[in-house]
């Protein structure tokens, strides 16, 4: 899918910011989009102050000028504009490609409203063909990807398959901002996200997953865009 239709659903997020804002500074190509926009706005006299979600969105939101405040220092989050890797028409998100899931997740689910951007070709009847990103801590890795492909199995995953993602040179894991490793969990569809995550979040070693479900309190925006068409669809309180 084009970057212009990632531009566009990034532009459309601007709409969302108001001055004052706390924002959630999202992870990926299509999220640094909003950022450098973000920083262009800044320029011209918004003031917000932005949490960013990695080390890396830490740096570009640097470089184009837009005011960072410490995590432990917000008292609120207004809004995070952050992109997906898969979205149900439930808006329930799979996120991790780029590795930021845990941050990701932490600040999204702090956050009155989160809006995600992304290409049409991220729109999906049912997650899972994107493979699931599971961060886990590197002591015990093997022992917990066991456990985590037998929670795949039981809840209903077929095929499933689980990979360390590597960085670099083959044999060499990634390693997440937290110094975690990650399992990409690959499996053609995933029929219970919900208990899915449960599973998971039950075995220790697991520090978090790419599933972004309900989150009790944070009003959920999906933007997507083909290039041309803007679509945003609103989503009710808790997703
Ligand atoms: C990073 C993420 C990203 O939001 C997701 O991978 C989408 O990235 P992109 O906008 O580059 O397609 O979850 O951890």
């Amino acid at each position: 899918m084009s970057d212009i239709a990632k531009m566009n659903a990034a532009a459309a997020a601007l709409e969302f910011v108001e001055d004052g804002m706390i924002l959630g500074l999202g992870t990926g190509s299509t999220a640094s989009h909003f950022v450098r926009m973000l920083g262009e706005r800044v320029r011209e006299g918004l003031r917000v102050g932005g949490l960013p979600t990695s080390e890396a969105t830490r740096r570009l939101a640097t470089q184009v000028g837009v005011p960072l405040i410490e995590i432990d220092q917000a008292d609120r989050i207004d809004l995070t504009v952050d992109g997906a890797d898969e979205i149900d028409p439930q808006f329930r998100l799979i996120k991790g490609g780029g590795g930021a899931l845990l941050r990701e997740k932490i600040i999204a689910h702090a956050s009155d409203q989160m809006v995600v951007i992304a290409d049409r070709g991220k729109l999906v009847d049912r997650l899972g063909a994107f493979p699931l990103p599971v961060e886990v801590t590197p002591f015990g890795f093997t022992i917990t990807a066991k456990k985590v492909f037998d929670a795949l199995r039981e809840s209903g995953c077929e095929g499933a398959d689980v990979h360390l993602r590597e960085a670099g040179a083959p044999g060499r894991p990634f390693h997440s901002d937290g110094g975690n490793f990650i399992l990409d969990c690959a499996c053609a569809a995933i029929p219970d996200p919900e208990g899915l995550a449960e599973r998971l979040n039950r075995i220790p070693g697991v520090v978090e997953n790419g599933l972004f479900l309900a989150f009790p309190r944070t009003v959920r925006t999906v933007i997507v865009s083909d290039g041309e068409a803007i679509q945003i669809l609103e989503g009710a309180e808790g997703h």
